[in-house]
């Protein structure tokens, strides 16, 4: 396990349970505790003093991620001038008190309420899931219970029946001591509400709300109150099927872009529980059902461990040896260029990579394959901020640290959706809302945050798909005209000409609310409210996701939120900010990375010679000065016949992106796809080199989260394909005769940070001695950047962008009357790879179509019923939810099933900037149907035969792989 040492203490934090959270004062407060004196912040609990001593009080209810609640009586002590036996928990320390924790008096009292505990309580330590990490245990051997006076036959709860039906977790109330940790867990860290504490005295029990179990109740999973509960009541599966875990190592989750650090603790080579580290800066000890739970995919029998080759897509697969597969890749990728020219082959990064394997394709791809195609699934997420930011703020990335949240007075969420995307920082933007600040949603969909437990919108703009850009410019409109600019943040950190220009366009009567209002289709006083409140309410943040950049304005879009904030001067400090929500866990990184054809790392352009020269030099090669293929450029090059090789790592182009059959037809044209993945997914049926990929589990390296986080990733096993990712991509350099040289991950990141100005003062020993790093983190910034553009703008000054409203090409008519949006769902991560193998299928098996009672009805829909969706791009069927979370004329779905074929239906529309897909708006009829599409029977009868292939795959025989030509 990693120990993180308190430098004032020599406490390891990781270790020791404080009893209750740590106060933020500058006033401190001293006290002697057992003869010995201690500062401490004012506010903290006479329990955390003592336990900063290291000194322990029997505690139960409490516990340090959670407020103090007093129920239990275990944590009495004596305090000298104060009656009775305060609860340390709940009593906060004073200037100059003198406490005792251990006297006779007090140990008699702590034995008593045990003694109570444990004559309710199955004694069957011995075969208990928690046997060896039960605080039960502990704190009985803590207090010297040596006997039960009042005998085990009284009223008891001992033959309470188990609740098993959450997959992850058992419930059983047997072995209850109604602490109370589990409830507060679900209240205060995730913010659900959905346990009570039912009946009283006696009676006390711990309810699911919603439903007769946990399963069918509110409940999320998130698996905090498992986490809270001091005994066996609450206890993942894993560990009631492996036992209690030897070791633990830190890392970070490989889902969303929260980047939620967790204690993977393990039992030899298994891994037992994915634990959140309290510690974690991202996280702070929280996590989501996928993080937490979602990890078994890492050993599902789907994952292919050989690496394989065949010669044409219809032929069954090889297994080969690695250097048979890298030199086939090679001499193929090689063959190509001879043919068709050196711009003929092309690489993808991924976001779910890390960054230094990230780094290593791009490079690769700009070296050895000697061109600058590469780019990366970026493209189609976030991409158009990279553009955005850079163009108006002058660094592609987002302002602030997750935390900043709980300094914001009004939180403007527009076009995401955290509590599914990004759920733990859902719950702490939940908790920012229950301590005051004001929300306003801006989305077509009527999201959870809209309406959660304690935490209502204030206002709830519910625009039409594809009319961000005139929901932007008529809150700008407002902001100006209506005099809510602060003129002297402008004056002082902004171009003032381009100022000037974009004051005078947005206060053209064709941007007022009143105009744009009824494009949009939200009333014109809402707009305004919305405006004024975010513009006068104090520290106001945006916070944005893939509902503002996956259209053909993305970019725009982007530029229109940067443009509010420099307005108003919501920029520069901690509570305010620009924040995109990055879908995947690496997605800044693999921007970072210099993952896009026109810019280096540290998104430097191509084009700039001394850049180039710098990275000449430092890879010994000559490097391209053009800027080289997109992926949809890729793609049409591919149809066109001048583009037949690719380098997928990581990636599922064939289920992501939009426009199913263009991609497919892209990738059937070409010669050679070599494809890097843990699982057989929908591009790797195209291909004709599969390298088994390694899980996050398998490697070290890096991530770089939605705050600019750069946090450890640390092999906990070994890669089950021979090879982690960054080893597979080293095998393909040297077998294209460009060798390069790293023993590593650790090198990679001493060469990023060499090349690139914003990580000078980023490697391992820095990353293990902060935890985690926020770039930039240089010599002007050793410690990290948690806030930007503090005193200027890293452009220097900031710079208003016009942002003139374009409606997208894609319209509603006659024959496509409604719009389909997409997004992701809680249980779900994105093409499903990894969550649809895990038992996150029991709260999402399928793509559902949301669609208004008023469009079903006059359909003749009904709920469950099979829908038939199609748009000018193809068409799919799905089953129906009929619901008024989306308004009329909307409809929406995810995309996690490839058999859905949600990506059949969008278009190849994009933004105008960055080719960004315009997944979030695209025109379509609904009608009930009874037979799967068309597109559905030839992906089956397409996916049945490759998986036919897959399972007849011939095994090499340690001989030459015999490739049919
Ligand atoms: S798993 Fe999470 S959401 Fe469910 S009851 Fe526990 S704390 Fe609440
Ligand atoms: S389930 Fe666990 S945490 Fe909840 S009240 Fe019972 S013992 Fe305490
Ligand atoms: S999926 Fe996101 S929120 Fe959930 S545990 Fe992983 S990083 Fe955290
Ligand atoms: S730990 Fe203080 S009352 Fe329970």
């Amino acid at each position: 396990m990693i120990s993180i040492f308190d430098p004032a203490t020599d406490i390891d934090l990781n270790a020791v349970d404080f009893g209750t959270p740590a106060r933020d004062s500058q006033v401190q407060v001293s006290l002697n505790i057992d003869g010995r004196s201690i500062s401490v912040p004012q506010g903290t609990s006479v329990m955390r003093a003592a336990a900063l001593l290291g000194t322990t009080i029997p505690k139960l209810c409490a516990t340090d991620s959670l407020e103090a609640f007093g129920s239990c009586r275990m944590c009495l002590v004596e305090i000298d001038g104060m009656r009775g036996y305060p609860a340390s928990c709940t009593t906060p320390v004073s200037e100059g008190m003198v406490v005792h924790t251990q006297t006779p008096k007090l140990a008699t009292l702590r034995r008593n309420v045990m003694e109570l505990y444990i004559s309710d309580h199955p004694l069957d330590c011995l075969t208990c899931s928690a046997n060896g990490n039960c605080e039960l245990q502990t704190v009985a051997g803590q207090v010297g219970l040596r006997e039960v006076r009042y005998g085990y036959d009284g009223a008891n709860h001992l033959d309470e029946q188990k609740d098993t039906s959450n997959p992850y977790f058992d419930y059983d109330p047997s072995k209850c001591i109604v602490c109370n940790r589990c409830v507060r867990a679900c209240e205060e860290t995730q913010g659900t509400f959905a346990l009570t504490i039912s009946g009283r005295g006696f009676e006390s029990r711990v309810a699911a709300a919603g439903g007769d179990n946990f399963l069918d109740s509110e409940c999320v999973s998130c698996g905090a109150c498992v986490q809270a509960c001091p005994t066996a009541t609450l206890m993942e599966k894993s560990v009631v099927q492996m036992g209690q875990p030897e070791r633990a190592v830190i890392t970070t989750c490989a889902y969303c872009g929260v980047g939620c650090s967790f204690r993977a603790e393990m039992k030899g080579e298994q891994l037992v529980r994915m634990v959140p580290d309290k510690n974690g800066q991202a996280n702070h000890g929280h996590s989501c059902v996928k993080g937490r739970f979602a990890w078994g995919y890492a050993t599902h029998p789907d994952r292919i461990t050989k690496p394989m080759i065949r010669k044409h897509i219809n032929d069954p697969w090889q297994e080969v040896s690695w250097d048979e597969a890298v030199t086939y890749a090679a001499s193929e990728l090689r063959r190509i260029q001879l043919k068709y020219g050196r711009d003929s082959i092309g690489g993808i990064t991924s976001s779910r990579c890390t960054n230094e394997e990230t780094y290593l394709v791009q490079k690769l791809v700009r070296a050895a394959f000697g061109n600058n195609n590469v780019d990366t699934c970026a493209r189609v997420c976030h991409s158009p901020t990279g553009y955005g930011l850079k163009q108006t703020l002058g660094e592609s990335a987002g302002t602030q640290s997750f935390d900043s949240v709980m300094q914001a007075d009004v939180i403007l969420v527009m076009g995401a959706n955290p509590s599914d995307a990004h759920p733990v920082f859902g719950s702490q933007l939940k908790r920012r809302l229950r301590e005051g600040a004001k929300l306003i949603v801006i989305d077509p969909r009527r999201i959870d945050l809209v309406d959660s437990v304690h935490a209502r919108a204030e206002l709830h703009l519910a625009l039409r798909p594809g009319t961000n850009v005139a929901m932007l410019n008529a809150l700008a409109h407002v902001i100006v005209t209506e005099g809510l600019v602060n003129q002297a943040f402008v004056d002082a950190r902004c171009e003032p000409e381009a100022f000037a220009q974009w004051s005078a366009f947005v206060s053209r009567a064709d941007n007022s609310p009143e105009v744009l209002g009824a494009i949009c289709g939200v009333p014109a006083a809402d707009i305004r409210a919305a405006a004024r409140l975010y513009a006068t309410g104090g520290n106001a943040a945006i916070y944005y996701g893939l509902g503002v950049t996956e259209h053909s304005q993305g970019s725009t879009a982007v530029m229109g939120i940067a443009n509010l904030a420099m307005a108003t001067g919501n920029i520069g400090r901690e509570g305010v900010g620009v924040n995109p929500l990055r879908g995947q866990n690496n997605v800044q990184g693999s921007c970072d990375m210099g993952s896009f054809p026109h810019e280096l790392p540290g998104y430097r352009h191509i084009s700039n010679q001394a850049v180039r020269q710098e990275f000449e030099q430092a890879w010994n090669v000559t490097l391209q000065a053009d800027p080289g293929l997109r992926i949809p450029n890729m793609f049409e090059a591919a149809l066109g016949g001048s583009f037949k090789g690719l380098y997928c790592q990581g990636e599922d182009i064939a289920q992501s992106d939009p426009n199913t059959q263009h991609v497919t037809a892209a990738l059937s044209a070409m010669e050679c796809v070599v494809v890097q993945d843990i699982f057989l997914n929908e591009t790797a049926k195209f291909a004709h080199v599969f390298l088994p990929g390694s899980s996050f589990l398998e490697k070290d390296g890096t991530f770089t989260n939605a705050e600019r986080r750069i946090s450890r990733v640390r092999k906990v096993m070994e890669p089950l394909g021979g090879k982690a990712d960054w080893e597979g991509t080293l095998a393909l350099a040297a077998a294209l005769g460009y060798p390069m040289h790293y023993n590593h991950p650790s090198e990679i990141m001493d060469e990023i940070a060499r090349l690139t100005p914003t990580f000078t003062g980023v490697s391992y020993a820095s990353l293990d001695r902060h935890g985690s790093l926020q770039w930039p983190c240089n010599a002007a910034a050793p410690d990290g950047t948690p806030t930007m553009h503090i005193d200027e703008f890293v452009r220097g000054k900031g710079r208003f962008m016009l942002t003139g409203y374009v409606p997208t090409d894609e319209k509603v008519n006659g024959r496509y009357p409604l719009l389909l949006t997409t997004g992701r769902i809680l249980s779900q991560y994105n093409v499903g790879a990894q969550t649809r193998r895990t038992d996150n299928v029991a709260w999402h098996a399928e793509d559902r179509l949301e669609i208004h009672p008023t469009d079903a009805e006059s359909r003749g829909i009904n709920e469950g019923d099979w829908v038939g969706i199609g748009s000018r791009a193809g068409q799919t069927v799905l089953r129906a939810r009929v619901t008024e979370r989306v308004a009329p004329g909307v409809v929406y779905t995810t995309f996690h099933f490839p058999e859905s074929g949600a990506n059949v239906i969008t278009t190849d529309n994009s933004d105008w900037a960055t080719n960004c897909p315009e997944y979030k708006v695209t025109a379509v009829e609904v009608s009930r149907v009874y037979h799967p599409s068309e597109w559905q029977k030839r992906y089956q009868a397409f996916s049945d035969e490759q998986h036919r292939l897959l399972d007849e795959r011939r095994r090499s025989r340690g001989g030459k792989a015999e490739v049919r030509r």
